[in-house]
Formats: structure tokens, sequence, C-alpha cells
């Protein structure tokens, strides 16, 4: 299927401002995706916009909306409007703490949990279900490493991305014999300026191996049909992280999506 026809006519990308937000925002635009941006700040957002626009003739809308608020899926609901969202990116995700769990105020995890958590399943509502009538569209989910494991020091922080991680495996199991894609995109350690932040403020350097936010974006976009799950660095059959594969883990989900749906919606593997 044609991509723009696939995930069009618009894309929206939350936490698009920098990093791989901004990397997503341009591939997608690059294809002829139509975009609605959203970030905190006003500046960077409506600069990224407006190059766009003029980059790739596509239209592009910015949109400043905090991620942490209750009511942050309804504000994208409400400014994507009769739009046809058939893309949903859900980048904005790291801990910009730094701090370990009970050295920190409780506020902090809580928007932290509001963010990964609450505004990515209502976002995952308020659009996958225009998606699953139309029997097509795509919902990538930024995901990290951390997901797979307990993680002293960014404790919140991985339980956050152990859910996302969860959620999108059963959505992709619910939703691909529907038609669309859901892909969790495990990020490793990636040069970004919320990344650079968080090791400046330790006084660590960046690590050479870092990779770059172009480059996570565009295997994103090209794995966005083949989910649940595409480990950065990795095969599909590698165990990486967990000691389990990606392939083992579809296989998996599949075998229970066959229990629960008693044979019907089978998933192609
Ligand atoms: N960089 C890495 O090494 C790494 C490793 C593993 C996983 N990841 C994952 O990759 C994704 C991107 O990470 P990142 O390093 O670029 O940092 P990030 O802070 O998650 O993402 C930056 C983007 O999100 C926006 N954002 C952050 N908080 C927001 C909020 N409350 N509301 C609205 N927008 C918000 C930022 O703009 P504003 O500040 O203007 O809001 C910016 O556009 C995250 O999901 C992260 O967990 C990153």
């Amino acid at each position: 299927m044609d991509f723009k026809f696939r995930y069009g006519p618009w894309a929206l990308v939350a936490g698009a401002s920098e990093g791989t937000g901004a990397s997503f925002a341009r591939q997608l635009a690059a294809r002829g995706l139509n975009l609605i941006l959203v970030a905190r700040r006003v500046e960077p957002l409506t600069a990224l916009s407006r190059q766009i626009e003029t980059d790739y003739g596509v239209d592009c809308m910015a949109a400043s909306i905090d991620l942490t608020q209750f009511d942050a899926a309804d504000k994208l609901a409400a400014i994507a409007g009769d739009r046809e969202v058939g893309l949903l990116v859900l980048n904005a995700g790291a801990d910009a703490t730094g701090a370990r769990f009970l050295d920190t105020e409780l506020v902090n995890w809580e928007a932290l949990v509001m963010r990964n958590v609450m505004t990515v399943m209502r976002a995952c509502y308020r659009f996958g279900g225009p998606m699953r009538d139309r029997k097509r569209g795509g919902i990538l989910l930024c995901g990290s490493g951390a997901c797979y494991a307990g993680f002293p020091g960014i404790a919140t922080y991985a339980g956050t991305k152990a859910f996302d991680l969860i959620f999108g495996e059963a959505l992709w199991g619910e939703l691909q014999p529907h038609g669309v894609d859901v892909l969790n995109l495990i990020m490793g350690r990636t040069d970004t300026p919320a990344h650079r932040e968080i090791m400046a403020r330790q006084g660590l350097a960046l690590p050479p191996d870092c990779a770059s936010a172009d480059d996570v974006a565009t295997l994103g976009i090209e794995r966005l049909p083949h989910g649940p799950v595409c480990n950065w660095g990795l095969d599909d059959s590698d165990a990486g992280f967990a000691g389990i594969s990606a392939a083992d883990r579809r296989r998996r989900i599949a075998q229970i999506a066959q229990l629960a749906f008693s044979g019907k919606d089978t998933i192609d593997e």
C-alpha cells in the first residue's frame, strides 16, 4: 500500500520540536504526509513547522500542549479536529529529573506517568478508533531499552516504558488484523538535545556509540509495518536486552490472541 494512503493524510508527532521527534517530522513530510507537531515550547516548534512547509510543500501545524496534563489527549484530538490522522507518533518520554525515586518530589513522577502512560493510552484510544474504522493507519511508540527490566536510578521511567511496551504489543495484536500497524521502537542511547542535557548535568560525555536521531527515525518508519517491536541495533531474531527476541514476542502474542479471540482476528505473522 502507498505510504501516504496507508499512514496519511496527516501524521501527529507528539514531542516534535527536536531530536527524534523532529527527525520523524521531517522524514514523514518527505514522504508527503501533512503534520501536526506538538511540544511545549512554541518557538522551536513554530520554526520547524515553517521550515518543513518550505522544504517539503506539505501542510504543517504546530500546537503547544503539555502532555503531562490530564486533558492532553483531549487537546490533541481537539487540535486535530476533523483532519484524518493516519499516523500517531508518541515520541516525548525522557526522564528529565535525573533523580533516584525518593530523591525528588512525588509530583515529578506523577507527571512522568501522566505523560508516558495516561496520555499515551488516551491518545491511542482517541486516534486508534478512527484508524480501525478506516482499516489503515499506524501508531509508533518511542520506547527505551529500560522497558525490559527494573532500572535502579530510573525506576519510574523504566516502569512507564514497560507499560508502553506491553500495551503497544497488545494493541498490535488487536489492531493488526484491522490494517492498523503498531510499533514499539525500542531506542538505545540516541544523540538528542534532551539526552545531551541529561548527560551534561551528570558531568558525563555523550558516548561515542550514540545513535543519530535521523537514523533512529528512519528505522522506526521502515519497521512500522513489522511490529510489534523493533530494538535499535538488533535484528528481529536477536535475543537483545530481555533474552526474548522480537520474533519470539511476536509469535507469543499471536498465540495469546488466537486463544483470546477464539481463532477470529488471526494475526498475520
Ligand atoms: N535519547 C536517548 O538516548 C533515548 C534512549 C532511549 C529512549 N529514548 C526515548 O526517545 C524519546 C525521545 O527522547 P529525547 O531524548 O528526545 O527526549 P524527550 O524529552 O522525550 O523528547 C523531546 C521532545 O519531547 C517534547 N516534550 C518533552 N516533554 C513534553 C511534554 N510534557 N509535553 C509536550 N512535549 C514534551 C520536547 O519539547 P518541549 O521541551 O518543548 O516540550 C521535545 O520536542 C523518548 O520517548 C525517550 O524515552 C531516548
